[in-house]
Formats: C-alpha cells, sequence, structure tokens
C-alpha cells in the first residue's frame, strides 16, 4: 500500500481530502475514498460498480487491457494447457499448487463428500420434470445448511473449509441428479473409483441396464472447461456471494445467491442464450441482419457471448476454448454447423466498427456450449456447468473474506423520490 495521495477539494466549502491512493501488487491503483463523507459531506456515485473495488483480494488477477487472467499469479493459458480442474480448486482455495502428497488428500477429501443426504434426492423428484436446472441447483444448494446445521460455524476455520470442499464435491452430484429428474432417469450414485470429471460424466450419463464407459476424451474436455470458469475476481455472482457472506450467512445460502446471480443472460447465463441465438440465427446468411439488430439501439438483441465489463480485448478464456472446440470435436468426431456460424459471426462482428469501437470481443460463453452440446449435454444445463466450475471461485473467495471478516456490505444510494409530504385520508385524496 504507498503513502501516495490524491486531493479531492471543495472548493465552494473551502474542505480538502487528501485520500490515500491504494496500489495492489498488480493492476490499476485505487483511491480510498473510505474517509470522504466524514470529511467532505460526499458519497460517491457507480451504478454497476464500473470503477469501484469492492475488496482487496489474493486470488484471480485480470487485465482487461491486456487480456490477462491469472489464478494465484499462474497464467490460465499454463493452468489450462499443464494442470487439471482439482489441482486448480486446491490453488484457489489455499494460494499455493499442491504437493503430491497434498493433491492427493485433497483430491481424497473431495471424492468422499460427493453423496448427498439421500433425502435431498426427495426434494428434487418435488420440482416439475421440466423446471429449469439452475431452479433445482439454487433450491437444493441453499437447502443443504438443512443438513450441515451443526457444522456452519463459520468462526471455525476447519467447519469453513469442510463446507468449501463440501460445496466443491456435491455439486456434480446435484447437478447430474436435476439432469435425471429432467429426463426421467433415476438417480444414480457417485462412483469413487472416477475422477472429478470422469464421475460428473458417469453420473449424467450412465443407465441401470448397462455399464457406462467415460470417453477420455470428453472428461478432459470438461476438465479444461470447469478451470477456465473457475474464477473471474469480482464478477457478479462472486460478488453476490461475498454480499451474502458480509452478513455472516452459512456458505450453502452465499453459494446458493452466487447461483442465482449466475443465471442471469448478462452473467452465465449467456452460454445457454448463445446456443438459442445461433440455433435462431440459423445460416450465415443471417448473420448480418442478426448484427444490425446488435447494433440498434432500438432493439433490446445483444449479440449473446460478446462484450464483457472488464475486458477491452480478447477474453483469454474465449481464445482458448475457440481452440478446444476444434480439438474437441475432431476427437470425438463430430461436426457442429454451429461452430462454422459462431466463428463466421465473430469474424464479421469483429470487423464492424460497431463492436471494435465499443472494444467487444467474444467472452468465455461465446464458444462453450460447442463442446458441452459436442459431450450431450442439453442448452438447459450450460449455466449449471458454468456453476460446477464457479463453485471453487465462490468458496474461495468466500474462504478469503471469512478469514478476515469486515462490515456487512451496504451500499447508499441517490435518493430522487418525493420529499416529505402529509398523509391524506381516502377520502380527500383527488
Ligand atoms: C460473464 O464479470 C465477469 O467477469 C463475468 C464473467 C465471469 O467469468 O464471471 O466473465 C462471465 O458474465 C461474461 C459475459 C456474458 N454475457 C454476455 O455475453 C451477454 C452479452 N454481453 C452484454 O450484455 C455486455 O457486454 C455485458 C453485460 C457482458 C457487459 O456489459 P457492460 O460492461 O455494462 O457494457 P455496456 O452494456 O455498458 O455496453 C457498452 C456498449 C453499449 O453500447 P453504447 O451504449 O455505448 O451505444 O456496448 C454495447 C452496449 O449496448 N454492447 C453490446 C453488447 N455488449 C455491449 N452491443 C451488442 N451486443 C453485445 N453483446
Amino acid at each position: 500500500m504507498s503513502e501516495r495521495t490524491i486531493r479531492i477539494s471543495d472548493e465552494a466549502a473551502g474542505k480538502v481530502l487528501e485520500a490515500p491512493v491504494i496500489s495492489g501488487s498488480e493492476g490499476d491503483p485505487t483511491i480510498d475514498i473510505a474517509k470522504l463523507y466524514k470529511e467532505l459531506g460526499y458519497f460517491t456515485y457507480d451504478p454497476g460498480y464500473s470503477v469501484t473495488a469492492s475488496c482487496s483480494s489474493d486470488i484471480t488477477f485480470i487485465d482487461g487491457a491486456q487480456g490477462i487472467l491469472r489464478y494465484r499469479g499462474y497464467p490460465i493459458e499454463q493452468l489450462a494447457e499443464r494442470s487439471n480442474f482439482v489441482e486448480v480448486a486446491y490453488l484457489l482455495l489455499y494460494g499455493e499448487l499442491p504437493s503430491a502428497t497434498e493433491f492427493s488428500e485433497f483430491e481424497r477429501d473431495i471424492t468422499y463428500h460427493t453423496m448427498v443426504h439421500d433425502q435431498l434426492n426427495t426434494f428434487i423428484k418435488g420440482f416439475r420434470y421440466d423446471a429449469h436446472p439452475m431452479a433445482i441447483m439454487a433450491g437444493i444448494t441453499s437447502s443443504l445448511a438443512g443438513f450441515y446445521h451443526d457444522q456452519m460455524d463459520i468462526d471455525d476455520p476447519e467447519q469453513r473449509n469442510l463446507a468449501a470442499k463440501r460445496l466443491i464435491a456435491k455439486m456434480p452430484t446435484i447437478a447430474a441428479a436435476a439432469y435425471r429428474h429432467h429426463v426421467g432417469w433415476p438417480i444414480c450414485y457417485p462412483r469413487n473409483s472416477l475422477n472429478y470429471c470422469e464421475r460428473f460424466l458417469d453420473l449424467m450419463f450412465s443407465v441401470p441396464a448397462e455399464p457406462y464407459k467415460v470417453n477420455p476424451v470428453a472428461a478432459r474436455a470438461l476438465d479444461l472447461l470447469f478451470i477456465l470458469h473457475a474464477d473471474h475476481e469480482q464478477n457478479a455472482s462472486t460478488s453476490t456471494v461475498r454480499l451474502v457472506g458480509s452478513t455472516g450467512a452459512n456458505p450453502y445460502a452465499c453459494v446458493s445467491a452466487g447461483i442465482s446471480a449466475l443465471w442471469g443472460p448478462a452473467h452465465g447465463g449467456a452460454n445457454e442464450a448463445v446456443l438459442r441465438m445461433l440455433n435462431e440465427i440459423g445460416d450465415v446468411s443471417q448473420v448480418g441482419k442478426y448484427i444490425d439488430k446488435a447494433k440498434d439501439r432500438d432493439d433490446p438483441f445483444r449479440l449473446m457471448g460478446f462484450g464483457h465489463r472488464v475486458y477491452k480485448n480478447y477474453d483469454p478464456r474465449a481464445e482458448i476454448i475457440r481452440k478446444a472446440c476444434h480439438d474437441v470435436l475432431a476427437d470425438l468426431g463430430v461436426t457442429d454447423p454451429l461452430l462454422d456460424l459462431a466463428m463466421k459471426l465473430e469474424k464479421i462482428a469483429l470487423e464492424d466498427d460497431y463492436f471494435v469501437q465499443r472494444k467487444l470481443y467474444p467472452n468465455v460463453d461465446f464458444y462453450s456450449g460447442i463442446i458441452y452440446k459436442a459431450l450431450g449435454i442439453p442448452t438447459s444445463m450450460f449455466t449449471v456447468m458454468f456453476a460446477i466450475g464457479r463453485t471453487v471461485g465462490w468458496v474461495s473467495q468466500w474462504l478469503e473474506q471469512s478469514a478476515n471478516p469486515g462490515r456487512i456490505g451496504r451500499p447508499r444510494q441517490v435518493y430522487t423520490g418525493k420529499q416529505q409530504r402529509d398523509y391524506q385520508a381516502i377520502d380527500q385524496r383527488g
């Protein structure tokens, strides 16, 4: 933290505040405005928090101009190529890559927490068959608090750590149960002999009638996608988890809130919206029409999977996923015209001034659905897949905040409503 200050002066009132400048280990300098109201009597106004830091964190660094994403200092490109999701989970949770012993102990812990209380499966059966799986994910995750109420002392580091591992371990189990409820298959149980991604595919697609053989290409593709979705600093859903956590709420409630925030099409729900958009466009001959719709201020249509609050350069995750699309589809012997359409859409958009001037590039959601589709995962489950990966980021950020709890998050507002007026009896109103 540097001693540099920024002078904020209210000439009319003859008041000055020397606001400290905070410089982290990386990234842009930040003005500490904690004393602004006390010294000068002003709040700040920043709807959408475009230029507001809500916390300090050691976990993930993004440089939007350079298209940089690092987990605990490691570039996403290196982790995507050389690591695996469970190892990345350890890194995000604890700050360092594990030793071989630490990894096997952590992987074992995750494996042995994958089952859920069987009563939860009864809850899932209570949903309509056509309930959106994100509704099931949010509801069931929150209800986990009803099964671990005697192990939710958030002031106890051991219990915090156990809750984090339980959430990482159980998300795939709940997600697969939601899918199987939808397709009318019996819920199946996690197989400890499989690794995290193999186990998820088995939970999703195995049927009692015959043995299920996991395709290693599919498992590796999932592992890559979970790594890429694991964390992304203070995005909307992670900020939601932190805000709910700042009230002292239990981790299951926090992550359930994060799931609900992720569901929105402006956030994690975009991956599902991209596939629906590509299917609606249908053919490259229609791309121009939809590009024009996206540019039309009077048209609510947006190019889903394009644009980002932070990245004003290519989202490094989109770059990796686009390359993986070709490899995975080739390895699986799958062709998908939507991939060609997506690439043509990207090319045309990135040659159009509207997108170039606004620095709108494909984001993590633009290509991910192509791979999920090739793995046989239905569109309605795409955001659930995002939630499985992002649970690692949510619980990592929750652990970081819970270890040093600050004040409850409570933003202020600019009030634009009516000024004081007196009540009138109903027979006196106009
Ligand atoms: C994720 O924050 C994170 O880190 C999120 C995430 C993560 O890992 O957690 O990266 C995951 O949520 C990725 C984003 C997924 N959402 C989408 O793909 C939905 C489509 N994108 C947009 O809705 C939008 O780009 C956002 C929500 C992603 C970002 O919105 P901002 O930062 O508020 O940008 P903006 O709305 O102010 O847009 C700036 C301009 C506007 O035009 P003008 O007012 O200047 O004329 O760009 C335009 C917007 O209309 N614009 C788009 C557009 N995105 C922005 N126009 C057409 N299509 C788009 N997709």
